[in-house]
């Protein structure tokens, strides 16, 4: 018989050394995580969280903690307990309502730290004794556990195995739909039996070329495996604890990362018009603020900032601040008022522009982006880069992809042919979107985009739901060959008439 997923409970608590703002939200997330974990719970099943604190922890609510690793769109509620003599000190205690398919005395309650005391009476107790430090796990740093793990777009393979279908599309990360650079194919299939070589290190050739067509030194490109990787390079070079780093929300969740992992605080502000607000960032900097990330063209979104606010932003902010502009989808852009960032880095400006290879060259698989920066700050993380971060495969590939211009030119054709079609189709539907500067777009679905995102993959079709960016009613999606467009819009009418 079908089992149809039920409310459940779980239950948790969790004592902190000491009543501070880190110490409360840090715990509260470990928490958080722990109990997701043991019931393999993903987020989409929490119904709400609860939070209560003893009376002694006043700095912070525990529900701030969850919200900022990446909890967004889950209601959160947090209480401070009445005093009851003799309990346990410093500690949060959670409910987190789920939906699953487990009956409720299968799921696993968890209780960590001094809390392990307190419910010796349930036999599905998971606590984390075996973690503390001399119980067999060294110690670790306590930032570690504000990170939110990546999560992906579903693999075609994932879906293929989970629902038996053999006729998959993914149109959920933002590749490219006609496949790598044909030019990039051939080198990488040439190079192929150097592989027990390491790679350069310094990426010559690729450095020599790509300096020469962006008007640039040499030592300004920084290449990492991905972009991702030089988002997380300027992260190592530039944040201390007690730094902030700046960005509005939704956006990429990398920046985040690169501050959480180096213990720095994320501070983020509303998109204004679905792009990033540089007036309202230009208001929120102090003199902590160590790194402000500008998404342009924003990932969910697909909106831009023009050349004037950008020029703007860039007179006002103070010299104490690294500007770094994620341009992962610079090829894709049509706008002309679209700033060209890299002549503010040949001004010698604190600004890092961050390109990759994943995008309209169709080489993510690979892993090759790159930042191009001033000389004075290039040279801070050169330090900090791996010795052979960036694979052979992928040097050779990059190479080729630059001069494959045919290949570009291809991919931003279809990608505007589809996007003009898929507007087209979705204002027949009746849906609003985001005018896209992208390869993607991102759509108003005014209900629960879960629900959507389920139907689609009934169907065969990966998108985004919008709930991973605290957008639970919106989806992406990505622009695909005439084909895929053509599969998404059916099965998406099919499932919004439901
Ligand atoms: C805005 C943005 N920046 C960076 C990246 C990462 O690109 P890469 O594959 O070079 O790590 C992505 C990938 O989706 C992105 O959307």
């Amino acid at each position: 018989m079908l089992q149809l997923p039920m409310t459940r409970g779980i239950r948790g608590a969790i004592t902190v050394d000491e009543n501070t703002e880190t110490a409360i939200t840090s715990a509260a997330w470990r928490l958080t995580q722990a109990m997701m974990d043991a019931n393999q719970v993903e987020v989409e099943q929490i119904a709400c969280i609860i939070f209560s604190v003893t009376p002694d922890l006043d700095a912070a609510f525990p529900a701030t903690g969850v919200r900022l690793a990446g909890l967004t769109t889950t209601p959160l509620f947090s209480t401070r307990e009445i005093p009851v003599p003799g309990s346990l000190p410093r500690c949060i205690r959670a409910l987190m309502l789920v939906t699953s398919n487990l009956k409720q005395e299968e799921m696993r309650h968890i209780y960590l730290g001094e809390a392990t005391k307190l419910r010796p009476d349930l036999s599905t107790v998971q606590t984390d004794m075996a973690d503390e430090p001399g119980a067999g796990i060294p110690s670790y740093r306590k930032t570690v556990l504000n990170i939110a793990p990546y999560q992906p777009g579903k693999p075609i393979s994932e879906l293929r195995r989970e629902k038996g279908l053999t006729d998959v599309i993914k149109l959920a990360s933002n590749e490219n739909p006609l496949g790598p650079s044909p030019k990039a194919l051939a080198a990488v299939q040439q190079s192929l039996t150097s592989l027990h070589i390491y790679p350069d290190g310094n990426c010559f050739e690729l450095r020599q070329a790509l300096a020469k067509r962006l008007g640039v030194e040499g030592m300004e490109l920084i290449f990492g495996n991905g972009s991702d990787e030089v988002i997380k390079m300027l992260g190592v070079t530039f944040l201390e604890p007690g730094d902030e780093v700046l960005v509005c929300e939704p956006t990429f969740s990398e920046y985040a990362y690169a501050a959480n992992l180096m213990g720095a605080k994320l501070r983020t502000l509303p998109l204004k018009d679905h792009a990033f607000d540089l007036e309202g960032m230009l208001a929120a900097v102090n003199p902590k603020t160590k790194i402000v990330f500008i998404c342009n063209p924003n990932n969910p979104t697909g909106a831009y900032v023009d050349k004037g606010a950008v020029d703007d932003f860039l007179a006002k902010i103070p010299e104490h601040v690294l500007v770094v502009f994620d341009e992962a989808y610079y090829e894709y852009v049509t706008a002309e008022d679209y700033p060209e960032t890299i002549e503010y880095v040949k001004e010698g400006r604190n600004v890092v522009v961050l390109r990759t290879f994943s995008k309209i060259h169709g080489l993510a698989g690979l892993r090759i982006g790159y930042g191009v920066a001033p000389g004075h700050i290039a040279k801070l993380v050169h330090r900090v880069r791996e010795p052979f971060n960036v694979n052979s495969a992928a040097q050779v590939a990059a190479l080729a992809a630059l001069d494959d211009d045919e290949h570009v030119t291809k991919s931003r054709d279809l990608n505007e042919t589809g996007k003009a079609w898929l507007y087209q189709e979705l204002t027949k539907l009746r849906l609003e979107y985001v005018p896209s500067q992208t390869n993607f777009i991102f759509i108003d679905l005014k209900r629960d985009s879960q629900e959507v995102y389920q139907g689609l993959l009934d169907r065969g079709v990966i998108a985004r739901s919008g709930g991973v960016f605290g957008c639970p009613t919106w989806l992406r999606v990505t622009i695909g060959t005439a084909e895929e467009n053509r599969r998404f819009i059916e099965a998406l009418a099919e499932v919004m008439e439901r």
